[in-house]
């Protein structure tokens, strides 16, 4: 593996799509490693555009302006960071030999949409999900539930994520609701939805699964499970290492491992997985880091994105745990373009703390703005002072 100079003909060069708080983590991680970076997102001073060399506004769902950009960059790889992409645009660049698509572009196509991600797993790999359907209208929505989901269920557009469009239902007279707010929330293709029953989990974790080069062979390593809890289907905080039974862990690895070589490549992975007991059953993966692995900022020896950028460029990484760690969303509270946050110092007064503050351009009430992050003698103790930091961040409207 050879690394050139930024800025240079000789430079190795990565382009993000999406540029938020998770690719500008990868960002920052590429840049310590003398890479030169190009930042694409779909709106101007995005997290990422802050750090890279070079920063660009794009709908990455245009194939033919992601193309032309492309084109420009010539970067030899291409990292995602969001699923809303002209994928079939990733294929043609990559068949053509133009760049590598991290992981690939199979896997980029395969994970966007829930029901090829789903139909992989259950029906082609054999793991164990929910009890699953899919319905192109309200009707054939309704017959899913009556025929096989049942109550509780799921119902999520196929292309969606961070709870978008997403609701839990517990009866007949809630279905249609549930499918107007999908066919809302959902992206690119509106007219489908998944519906699933609901697992009656003990606890969910994320399991961050590596494949990276080892002596020059694809090697997949997992980092310890994470767990998380997740508010109308956003997370809001994290801690690692979450306690599995050896059974379910190594069932969760299993699972990780199938579902990750299945899409191959190299880069990291956030399969998340229900437990119960020692029973796991796969619910969906991210080819990429996971806004659930922030709190590997403070939990391991290298982060999720600096695990992400090493892996990427075929180098050899390192997963330990470092403390027992736990992260804690900061939302926006306001709509604003002019936040600010007070509370700062004495956020970072609590022991073992830190802080992201993002540095989006805009706030909303229910936006992701900073996460705080907090290491402790166990993950009790993170978490505590994880909630504590990120409660004593007051964001506001100037
Ligand atoms: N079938 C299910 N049974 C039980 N809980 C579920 C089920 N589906 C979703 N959930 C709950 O809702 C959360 C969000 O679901 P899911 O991960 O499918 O949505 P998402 O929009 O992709 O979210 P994100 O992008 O944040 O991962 C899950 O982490 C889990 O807490
Ligand atoms: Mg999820």
């Amino acid at each position: 593996m050879k690394i050139g100079t930024p800025l240079s003909p000789s430079a190795t060069r990565v382009m993000l799509l999406g540029s938020g708080e998770l690719g500008k983590e990868v960002i920052i991680a590429l840049q310590r490693l003398g890479v030169e970076v190009i930042a694409v997102d779909r709106y101007a001073n995005a997290p990422g555009h802050q750090v890279a060399h070079r920063a660009h506004v794009v709908d990455m769902t245009d194939g033919k302006a992601l193309r032309a950009l492309i084109e420009a960059e010539k970067p030899h790889l291409i990292v995602p960071e969001i699923e809303a992409i002209a994928v079939d645009t990733l294929a043609g660049i990559e068949a053509a030999g133009l760049s590598q698509v991290i992981p690939t572009a199979r896997a980029v196509q395969l994970t966007m949409n829930r029901e090829g991600i789903r139909r992989l797993a259950a029906e082609e790999l054999k793991l164990p999900t929910s009890p699953y359907a899919f319905a192109s209208s309200l009707a054939e929505m309704q017959a899913a539930i009556d025929g096989r989901v049942g109550y509780p269920c799921f119902i999520k557009p196929v292309m969606s994520s961070s709870g978008k469009g997403q609701s839990r239902i517990t009866g007949p007279e809630q279905v249609a609701a549930a499918w107007d707010y999908a066919a809302k929330g959902g992206r690119v293709d509106q007219g489908k939805v998944i519906v699933e029953g609901q697992i009656d989990f003990d606890y969910e974790i994320t399991l961050l699964t590596v494949r990276a080069k080892s002596a020059g062979e694809v090697e997949t390593q997992f980092c310890e499970p994470i767990g998380h809890v997740q508010v109308k289907g956003d997370y809001v905080e994290s801690w690692q290492p979450q306690a599995m039974s050896p059974e379910a862990l190594e069932r969760a690895r299993e699972i990780a491992k199938a579902v990750t070589d299945n899409l191959g490549g190299l880069g990291l992975f956030g399969v998340e997985l229900f437990v119960k007991g020692n029973e796991v059953w796969f619910s969906e993966v991210s080819p990429r880091p996971h806004d659930t692995g922030m709190v590997t900022m403070a939990s391991q020896r290298f982060s999720e994105f600096e695990l992400h950028a090493r892996a990427i460029l075929g180098l050899p990484v390192n997963v330990s745990l470092r403390a027992s760690g736990a992260s804690a969303v900061i939302y926006g509270g306001v709509d604003s373009r002019n936040l600010a946050f007070e509370g700062v110092s004495e956020a970072l007064a609590v022991p073992e703390s830190d802080l992201r503050l993002f540095g989006k351009p805009e706030s909303f009430e229910r936006r992701r703005m900073g996460v705080a992050l907090a290491t402790g003698k166990d993950t009790g103790e993170a978490r505590e002072r994880a909630k504590l930091a990120a409660s004593r961040v007051k964001p506001g409207a100037l």
